[in-house]
């Protein structure tokens, strides 16, 4: 059994799909985070992805961020954890066939919200898996809300919990641009990369971001940020890397240097 702190790992849905098409997983990428993670062998490793073209397009057609609100909603929860489930087959798939013991874990099995923020997280047999040396899947994906019925959790979110509850020694982002920008570097040229930061500037700097980017149901890079500032308060650095360029999420696993932006308490 390990005692080594675990990492938690979010590869972003923009990473993992094709966000402009529809129920597109990006295969070949899939794969090479595969060998990635084998590659670098952490000990204690919780993975924990985004919906992409699979969850948010669903989850936006059929409001279910919002709460409950009619029955036929209920169709497309059904929809929107399925087609997560769908996309997390294909993760495991490929995790598993590249000698990683995955566990897929689904959120809507074992967190409940309030008003969209994480309730209660049932979070025992997670932890036994994680300490027979097993590596804990999970994702964003449709869950029960105790006030609005149910909503969409995002990995983020989840993230930011598992981190905290299970005193992770680090969490590491892979996103589709080199890391965190002062404006969106996809519309802006200009843009310029923060490479190191500390909970302060992160603070500052947040009301500079695009909003612009935070277009998906779960708030885009904006969100994915805001999301991640109680970890970093709590002493757990933060690595955002670019998963779509080869071997920056294995550096980021093996903590050799890597561009990227790396957020600590101070
Ligand atoms: C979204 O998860 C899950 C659903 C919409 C059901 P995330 O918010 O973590 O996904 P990405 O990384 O932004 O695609």
């Amino acid at each position: 059994m390990s005692e080594t702190k675990p990492i938690v790992l979010k590869i972003g849905g923009s990473v993992i799909t094709d966000k402009d098409g529809e129920l597109a997983a990006r295969t070949a990428v899939i794969n090479r985070l595969s060998e990635e993670i084998q590659k670098a062998r952490v000990e204690n490793l919780i993975i924990v992805h985004g919906g992409g073209s699979f969850g948010h397009p669903t989850a936006k057609k059929y409001g279910i961020k919002e709460g409950l609100r009619e029955e036929s909603q209920k169709l497309g929860f059904a929809e929107t954890h399925h087609v997560m489930t769908v996309l997390n087959g294909l993760v495991m798939d490929s995790l598993v066939w590249h000698n990683i013991p995955a566990i897929s874990v689904a959120p809507s099995c074992c967190v409940v919200t309030e008003n969209g923020r994480i309730k209660c997280f049932n979070d025992a047999i997670l932890k036994s898996y994680l300490r027979m040396g097993f590596a804990p899947v999970l994702y964003g994906d449709a869950v029960l809300d105790e006030k609005l019925g149910f909503t969409v959790l995002s990995g983020d979110q989840l993230v930011a919990h598992l981190a905290m509850k299970l005193a992770a020694s680090r969490i590491v982002i892979g996103v589709d641009t080199d890391g965190l920008y002062d404006a969106d570097p996809k519309l802006s040229k200009n843009a310029q990369l923060y490479t190191n930061l500390t909970l302060a500037e992160l603070k500052k700097i947040q009301d500079k971001l695009d909003k612009s980017t935070a277009s998906d149901v779960t708030g885009g890079m904006l969100g994915k940020v805001s999301e991640l500032i109680p970890a970093v308060e709590q002493g757990i650095p933060v690595t955002i890397v670019n998963a779509a360029k080869a071997n920056r999420v294995y550096k980021a696993l093996m903590r050799e240097a890597v561009e990227g932006t790396i957020i600590e308490k101070e």
